[in-house]
């Protein structure tokens, strides 16, 4: 019994750890250049409406651990198919940025989201 209640701990103490919070951010100092520059393409677009590397919802939801979670928030796969497809043409209140955005600055601005 006392071996069963022991396996019990450790399987509840796996399962704990399991959920502990993602890997957190690559600090900023630590991004390659193409992340750096997505970083800078992230505060002039994306940055009025959604926290990237903290929690919280501004007036779309944090983008902090996007591509480390199960699901967008809204459900859909985290991929960056699905993630291109929201920037370009939008979704709820997030506006369309249709060609607006470049697509070197687009390419590195989903390379910045991966770091987080
Ligand atoms: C004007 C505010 C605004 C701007 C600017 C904005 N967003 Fe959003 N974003 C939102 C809102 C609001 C939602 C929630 C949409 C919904 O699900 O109804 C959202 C949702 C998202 C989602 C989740 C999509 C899903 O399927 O759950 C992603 C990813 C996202 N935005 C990325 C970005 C990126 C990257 C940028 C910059 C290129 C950006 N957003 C710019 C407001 C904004």
């Amino acid at each position: 019994m006392r071996v069963f209640l022991f396996g019990l701990g450790m399987v509840a103490a796996v399962g704990l750890m399991g959920c502990e919070a993602n890997p957190k951010p690559t600090p900023i100092n630590e991004l390659k250049p193409r992340e750096l520059h997505g970083y800078t393409v992230f505060q002039s677009r994306c940055g009025v409406c959604h926290y990237d590397r903290k929690d919280g919802t501004r007036h779309g939801p944090a983008l902090v651990g996007l591509y480390k979670k199960r699901a967008l928030p809204s459900g859909a796969a985290a991929t960056d198919e699905r993630v291109t497809a929201t920037i370009q043409h939008g979704r709820g209140m997030m506006p369309a940025m249709g060609d607006t955005i470049d697509p070197q600055d687009l390419d590195d601005l989903l390379m910045y989201l991966h770091t987080l």
